[in-house]
């Protein structure tokens, strides 16, 4: 693997301060490696007990008897708590006040609404005790019949997809300009259930002191987790310190506080001690959430010459029988290319699973696969080579919205990833290549987006009488490496170096940060610390701006910059002075500063903005056998200013290697009589490893966006995904002739077409 990103010169590469821009390994990784990093469930506290979930075998009925008395018999065992004894809530878990708030399952029903959903908990002095009594709670079930696929239950218009997003959006008339068009293409595509599966399940220690709580959890979202205990155990925030230092992996099922790390709280109040609760593998598939199944149609239609004249892009997705969240599937459809109509729809089912989540570009991963195809198809039918066709067609202002994008560069992705891929030479029709082993080859493209989003955050900025600085922020670390890029922001923006700056993150009582998610932590947390350190740089500032003992007297706050521990003069460098001289004459041990970090209502107002790319893929496809190996991918990127190349690059092959996996690998086989995840474990689930993934390269496309927020950031935790399930599916296409309909991609379907 290239572990080389080309560092140019351009403006947005020039390092900011000395930090911003340099790539920097993680701060962590030593104690990370050395396993020295002490992740949720390797706390152990004086006098805890273990606490082992017992999950419903059924997705669909009630449960009418457990053994309580076999499982507290065992020794060991201490408590089962069940929807007999289990402590009462303040508020209900099946309320549901504002979208972004899942009901949960706490044990306060005998009724099963899906597979794996907790219906009980035994709590014991060990691990093994605690395992043992779960199994011997010989659940009895009364079962009915399980809805489980796209087509088991009526379907409905979604009241809103995604994050609030209206379901259905159009503009033009799509039905007459398909009617003119001169070219069209028609295809349905199928992407199965898929789940997060981050390496660190779900866990939590917690204890209870009086009605303040401690919590040891993994969390997306800290203020978000806190502010969930607290409605529910009806207590202040403030009770309740959440520690999440280290998470390993996330993925979007962290985002929200979820039932399991629920029931460890409540299982410590239930025996009054100190409760670990760790998630098995096998309880990961069912109640902390999953990504919906989806069945995508895609009409398009052009002109003679190749010109997009119509888009109809509709996605049939699932949710469960009592919450509500609908992967937006079909809303990429309404930023990425330009056409005079569009119509973009969605319609749900309820089947009996848990909600699904957000999960690795929501909507977007789901949505570009179906896209990317389809586009290809239409740039076939149109006798166009796919990069002609896109540079043709892509969108340079949002077409259904009409606002400008804030900035773009999707145009240099198409030209600079085409050239390092060498796509020029790839000859138009599909089955043209071969390797010397006689397996075919193809290659294939996708366009990259996702939006650039930024949501709210706070920070606060100290500097000390010593010249250091200390920077509080509640952010999450879910091992993208935001201690390292924030703390770089921190930095910069107190004109120190990083090993002066004490950087906070990671618990419940620090300045809420917001959300590790949605690829805004960077943008809207280094908003906040940037924000909170021009602050305390101003008030620094002013005291020696107004004071005839400094040589920077008169200079006014505009006139100094802050660097290396120093305020210098603007117009005259020579003259500054160090932030020691000025706290020590001002007679201060410290000043602070809050800062917050949100979008800016006028630039969203007028600007569109997205992060775009473009991702080029090639594969082997053995002619006999139909299997299919990725062995070569190059994805070019303009997300902003890069706060750390070599954390934007893991960022961006991540992603490249999640739309592998999306393309070939993951899929949950669900059975349709019993509704239970056949392969809910990580042998049976499929994910690349590293005989999966080829050669790949990201490249970073420099971009300036003046308007996105102050320091130009823009997201890259998820945009890799998107382009890259698409490119490779049209590799397979352009190997084999073969145009993939169902994913991930099967042996039988291109061995055996006409039986899928
Ligand atoms: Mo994500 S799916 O925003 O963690």
């Amino acid at each position: 693997m290239t572990s080389q990103i080309p560092l140019t010169r351009d403006p947005t590469h020039v390092r900011h301060g000395s930090n911003i821009g340099q790539p920097l390994t993680r701060r962590d990784g030593v104690l990370k490696v050395t396993g020295a990093a002490r992740y949720a469930a390797d706390n152990h506290l004086p006098r805890m007990l273990h606490a082992v979930m017992a999950v419903s075998s059924i997705a669909r009925g009630r449960v009418t008897s457990l053994d309580i008395a076999a499982a507290k018999r065992h020794p060991g065992v201490v408590e089962v708590m069940t929807l007999q004894n289990r402590p009462p809530l303040a508020g209900d878990p099946d309320a549901k006040p504002n979208p972004f708030m899942f009901r949960i399952e706490v044990l306060q029903s005998d009724k099963v609404r899906y597979a794996n959903q907790p219906i009980a908990v035994v709590i014991a002095e060990t691990l093994e005790a605690a395992t043992e009594g779960a199994a011997l709670l010989a659940p009895r079930y009364e079962t009915e019949a399980v809805r489980i696929g796209l087509d088991d239950a009526e379907s409905f218009v979604p009241p809103a997809v995604g994050f609030g997003e209206p379901a259905t959006v159009q503009h033009g008339n799509f039905e007459s300009a398909l009617a003119s068009a001169a070219h069209r293409i028609e295809a349905t595509y199928e992407t199965p259930t898929q789940f997060h599966n981050a390496i660190e399940p779900h866990a939590i220690v917690a204890a209870w002191d009086g009605d303040s709580l401690s919590v040891d959890t993994p969390s997306q979202a800290l203020a978000t987790a806190q502010g969930r205990i607290a409605g529910l155990f009806g207590i202040s925030p403030g009770k309740i310190h959440i520690r999440s230092p280290f998470l390993g992996g996330g993925f979007g099922s962290k985002a929200i506080f979820s039932g399991p790390q629920m029931l460890g709280i409540l299982a410590a109040r239930l025996v009054g001690r100190p409760v670990k609760l760790v998630l098995r593998r096998e309880h990961m598939y069912g109640p902390v959430g999953h990504r919906s199944p989806s069945r995508q149609r895609l009409r398009m239609g052009t002109s003679g010459d190749g010109q997009l004249a119509a888009i109809d892009h509709h996605a049939r997705v699932t949710t469960s029988t009592f919450d509500d969240f609908y992967e937006p599937a079909a809303d990429v459809s309404r930023s990425l290319y330009a056409s005079p109509a569009i119509a973009t729809s969605h319609e749900a089912v309820r089947i009996d699973i848990g909600t699904p989540l957000f999960m690795r570009a929501p909507g977007e991963a789901t949505g570009s696969i179906a896209l990317e195809c389809a586009i290809d198809e239409m740039a076939e039918a149109c006798g166009l080579d796919p990069l002609a066709f896109r540079l043709k067609n892509y969108a340079d202002v949002e077409p259904i919205s009409g606002k400008p994008f804030s900035s773009k560069a999707l145009r240099e992705c198409y030209m600079q990833g085409a050239e390092r891929f060498g796509w020029s030479k790839r000859p138009l029709p599909p089955r043209q290549m071969r390797d010397d082993d006689g397996f075919l080859v193809g290659w294939g493209m996708g366009t990259a987006a996702f939006p650039a989003l930024m949501f709210a955050a706070e920070a606060r900025a100290v500097l000390k009488a010593d010249g250091s600085g200390v920077m509080e922020t509640g952010a999450e670390d879910m091992g993208q490496g935001a201690r390292t890029a924030l703390a770089q922001i921190a930095a910069d923006s107190l004109g120190l170096d990083l090993d002066q700056v004490e950087f906070k993150a990671g618990t419940s009582d620090l300045p809420n940060a917001g959300a590790a998610g949605f690829s805004s932590h960077t943008a809207t947390a280094g908003d906040a610390i940037r924000s909170a350190g021009a602050t305390v740089i101003a008030k620094l500032a002013e005291l020696a701006t107004s004071d005839k003992r400094s040589p920077l007297f008169g200079a006014g706050n505009a006139g100094v910059v802050a660097r290396d521990g120093r305020l210098h003069r603007r117009d005259d460098e020579s003259r500054s002075e160090s932030y020691v001289d000025i706290l020590k004459r001002a007679g201060l041990a410290e000043i602070e500063a809050r800062g917050k970090g949100a979008r800016d209502p006028a630039e969203q107002a007028n600007y569109a903005m997205h992060a775009h790319g473009a991702v080029f893929a090639e594969v082997k496809v053995d002619p006999d056998l139909g299997q299919i190996r990725v062995t070569r991918m190059v994805g070019a990127f303009a997300a902003g200013r890069i706060i750390n190349p070599r954390l934007v690059q893991s960022q961006l092959l991540g992603g490249m290697i999640w739309g592998i996996s999306f393309a070939l690998h993951e899929q949950a086989i669900i059975d349709h009589r019993s509704g239970r995840v056949l392969n809910g474990n990580l042998a049976e689930y499929h994910v690349p490893v590293n005989v999966d993934v080829p050669h790949m390269e990201a490249l970073t496309i420099d971009e300036y966006d003046p308007h996105v927020n102050a320091l130009g950031i823009k997201g890259v935790g998820e945009i890799g995904i998107t382009g890259s399930a698409g490119a490779v599916a049209n590799a397979v296409w352009h190997a084999s002739g073969i145009r993939p309909r169902r994913f991930p991609v099967r042996i039988e379907d291109l061995v055996n077409p006409a039986s899928n």
